[in-house]
């Protein structure tokens, strides 16, 4: 009795949520499996470089990445390039507004990423991070642990998941996609097979471009993610010696006294 009562308390309490996230339109999200997930993950040195180049000619002309300061391209852990490869990359890539001059100069590896909002679109900076996917059950979080933080997959799915469909409205055009909450974006498919040549030779089509532009922007959102992880799993490992050292240690301290108490 008390089991089917618990059971239907269940039921009744997930059916509403259930139902919430279909209601939220039918955004698919692909799982992805990316380098950097789950607690030993690490970020692709050679990926985020190919990210970057998708960035900078697939991306840039119309979402900036404000809070990105282009120094941190040379990070290890990061895409690790040279600090000459760094100034080169900024120097013939961006120009950036400056206020004493007031006017535009070259970019120089101090500065941030510039913004750019003349197509009306997002920042990218934190993308990655804004549109966590996973959380399982209840919003618990707990998929992050061994599927990542589900931003990335987002990204991946939302650039994969066009569908060819397109229509207008007052005027503006919307492309069908099935990762976008509401079915049409405004963003025109920024990704076709081949449209970036790599000096590796990697491969180029949609689905792998998607991959490497996505755990670009995973890193930017979360440049500290590997030295965060090593430091979490350092915290663990501590506190599980010293869990089982605090347990010898207590036994020890008692043992007299329970010989004491079994022998009277
Ligand atoms: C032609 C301009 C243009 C280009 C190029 C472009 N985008 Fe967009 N993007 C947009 C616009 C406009 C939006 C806002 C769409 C909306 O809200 O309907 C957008 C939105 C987005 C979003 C946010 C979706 C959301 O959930 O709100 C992401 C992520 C994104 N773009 C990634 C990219 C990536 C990655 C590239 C490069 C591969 C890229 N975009 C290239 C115009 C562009």
């Amino acid at each position: 009795m008390f089991k089917q009562l618990a059971f239907a308390a269940v039921i009744s309490f997930a059916l509403p949520v259930t139902s919430a996230f279909a209601a939220g339109g039918a955004a698919h999200i692909e799982d992805f499996d990316f380098s950097f997930e789950g607690p030993l993950g690490t970020f692709d040195e050679n990926q985020l470089q190919r990210g970057l180049q998708i960035y900078t000619e697939g991306c840039s002309g119309c979402h900036g990445l404000r809070y990105v300061p282009i120094r941190t391209l040379a990070d290890a852990g990061g895409p690790h390039l040279p600090a000459d490869q760094v100034r080169a990359y900024a120097e013939q890539n961006f120009e950036i507004f400056d206020a004493d001059l007031d006017d535009y100069r070259v970019a120089k590896e101090t500065d941030n990423f510039p913004a750019n909002d003349s197509a009306g679109a997002p920042d990218l900076s934190l993308m990655a991070k804004a549109r966590a996917g996973f959380h399982g059950p209840l919003g618990t979080g707990i998929n992050q642990l061994v599927k990542g933080m589900g931003g990335a997959e987002y990204i991946a799915s939302l650039l994969t998941g066009y569908t060819g469909e397109e229509k207008e409205e007052a005027g503006v055009v919307l492309y069908e996609n099935t990762a976008f909450p509401g079915g049409w974006i405004s963003m025109p498919p920024p990704l076709y097979d081949d449209m970036v040549e790599f000096v590796d030779g990697h491969a180029a089509d949609t689905h792998h471009l998607a991959e490497d532009i996505s755990a670009f922007l995973m890193w930017t959102a979360e440049p500290k993610m590997m030295a965060r992880q090593q430091t979490g799993l350092t915290a663990v490992i501590f506190l599980s010696l010293l869990t089982v050292l605090l347990y010898l240690t207590n036994k020890r301290i008692w043992a007299p006294i329970k010989r004491a108490a079994k022998s009277s």
